[in-house]
């Protein structure tokens, strides 16, 4: 049996964070609401309470019983809120802090004794961000560690493995953060650390073999890494069972139908090119809004694949590369919609066909580690995510083949000058945006009239937060002049310098 860390979502934003240390220390968790604590599942060998927006006095805060893990006997990490929950519900109290904790703190005393902290000299860094502090914990607690301003930091049971953090170890800017989440759950909860790339492969593809014996399945290809490491894995386990459908929507990357479906081919997928250009762009024609877009091309795309689909004899089952921060933003407590990126939603309920995900368990670097030992190109596995409707969300106004092309010039003159100058991998996604301006310009003796774009190339780990990558002023200059002086039509280059938040990393 898989045993597992579970992690109790109590709407923080950190909390896929914490999943995703865990996870690199090679040790399996889940993310659950934090209601939905599994009962019955005796492979759980811990668990983490997550932080949360609210206060633990406010009416609508999120409650846990606790009770149901302490009989078990289950070590229990509280960080942020998770550690005020533990606190407040045991007698303790909470109150707001006077002034808000947010941001880098020093640990002046830590508690050599306790095992969350082994390893773990005074003087480290943490990462604060509460407006509430503990203010008292009751006689059962002790205090493990603090800062100059936060006394109660850390703190532990007296007899029990419960153990409460207000910092973030999660984050990357706590300097020992790491240490202290492998100190709980490898030395405090026993995890084994035998979570890795090689063991899921082998395990999934047992699974999918059982779970799909002789039946046949069909896939949809974006060219993405996850749709093509589902495929992958899928054809791995059940070989030519699995008919894969790559879409052609006309707002792909410069050559990227060809270029990828024969590296499909490649790659010895059962894979169907669909060129269905001419209907998108007809259906696109003179629509401007975004949303309305997107639309578009998710109903177009259905239509599309369904039609081939239904070409093919005998499918039972509908593959999808979703992965695991897909489920669980359709988990989230909290979140909002912001813009709607299902492209395929409503595929499987139109086709009747069951659904099968090998990929929703991982996030978005273990995708990459079993793509890399499923042998995989590095090209593949490293491309930058590129939304599903393409260069539509990338032209702001309406769409033309006419500006598509501009477009895909630009672009592919960013992403080639990206790899020459050994930049792209050091950026999580970039890509350029046609503006719907025009501004004045002199080109040799001429005045011209033409198309401004905005370069946009961002630094992230999750798409969650972004922040507008540093590329060296001379590749920009590069880029900028090779664009103006080779792309028709666009005689002005821009930087967007806008984090996420508050803009996205899209302008659609
Ligand atoms: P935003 O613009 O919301 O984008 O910061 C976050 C990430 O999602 C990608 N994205 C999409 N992916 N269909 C997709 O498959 C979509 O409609 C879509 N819109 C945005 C975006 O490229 C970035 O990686």
């Amino acid at each position: 049996m898989q045993q597992k860390i579970i992690i109790l979502d109590f709407g923080s934003q950190t909390t896929q964070l914490i999943g995703r240390r865990v996870r690199e220390l090679n040790v399996y968790c889940e993310i659950l609401p934090y209601n939905k604590f599994p009962l019955d599942d005796e492979s759980v060998i811990g668990v983490i309470l997550s932080g949360s927006p609210f206060s633990v006095y406010d009416q609508k805060a999120f409650k846990a019983d606790l009770d149901v893990l302490r009989q078990r006997h289950l070590p229990i990490l509280g960080i942020c809120y998770g550690a005020q929950f533990i606190a407040y519900t045991n007698g303790g109290s909470v109150e707001p802090a006077g002034s808000r904790e947010y941001g880098r703190a020093i640990l002046s005393h830590i508690d050599p004794a306790c095992p969350l902290f082994k390893g773990i000299e005074p003087g480290s860094t943490v990462w604060m961000s509460h407006g509430d502090t503990i203010t008292s914990i009751s006689d059962d607690f002790h205090v493990t560690a603090s800062t100059d301003k936060v006394k109660i930091a850390a703190y532990q049971h007296n007899s029990e493995n419960i153990f409460g953090v207000q910092f973030h170890p999660e984050v990357y800017h706590s300097e020992h953060g790491t240490q202290m989440l492998r100190n709980f759950v490898v030395d405090i909860c026993g995890a084994t650390c035998d979570w890795s790339a090689a063991s899921f492969i082998e395990t999934t593809v047992k699974e999918l073999r059982e779970q799909l014996g002789n039946d046949k399945v069909v896939l949809g290809l974006s060219g993405g890494v996850d749709s093509s490491v589902a495929a992958v894995l899928l054809n791995r386990a059940i070989g030519d069972n699995l008919t894969c459908i790559f879409v052609d929507h006309g707002m792909l990357r410069k050559n990227e139908f060809e270029d990828v479906l024969n590296d499909y081919k490649c790659l010895g997928l059962n894979v169907i090119g669909v060129d269905a250009s001419a209907e998108f762009f007809a259906e696109l024609a003179g629509v401007t809004e975004p949303e309305r877009k997107r639309k578009i091309i998710g109903k177009g795309f259905i239509d599309v694949f369904d039609r081939e689909a239904h070409k093919l004899r005998d499918v039972k089952w509908l593959g999808q590369g979703t992965i695991y921060p897909d489920c669980i933003e359709s988990l989230s407590i909290t979140g909002t919609t912001i813009k709607s990126h299902h492209n395929v939603g409503g595929l499987p309920e139109k086709m009747n066909l069951k659904l099968c995900e090998p990929l929703r368990l991982l996030f978005k670097d273990e995708v990459r580690a079993v793509g890399r030992e499923l042998g995989m190109p590095d090209h593949l596995i490293k491309r930058h995510p590129f939304p599903g409707p393409g260069l539509a969300v990338r032209i702001l106004g309406d769409i033309t083949p006419e500006k598509v092309a501009i477009l895909q010039e630009a672009d592919h003159i960013f992403i080639q000058g990206l790899k020459d100058w050994g930049l792209y991998d050091q950026v999580w996604q970039a890509g350029v945006i046609l503006l719907s301006v025009q501004s004045v310009g002199v080109m040799g003796d001429e005045r011209t009239y033409e198309r401004a774009v905005a370069l946009r190339a961002v630094t992230s780990t999750d798409a969650m937060t972004a922040d507008w990558a540093h590329l060296p002023y001379d590749f920009l200059a590069k880029v900028s002049n090779d664009i103006i002086n080779h792309v028709k039509g666009v005689n002005r280059v821009c930087y967007d310098i806008s984090s996420k938040p508050p803009a996205t990393i899209e302008w659609e």
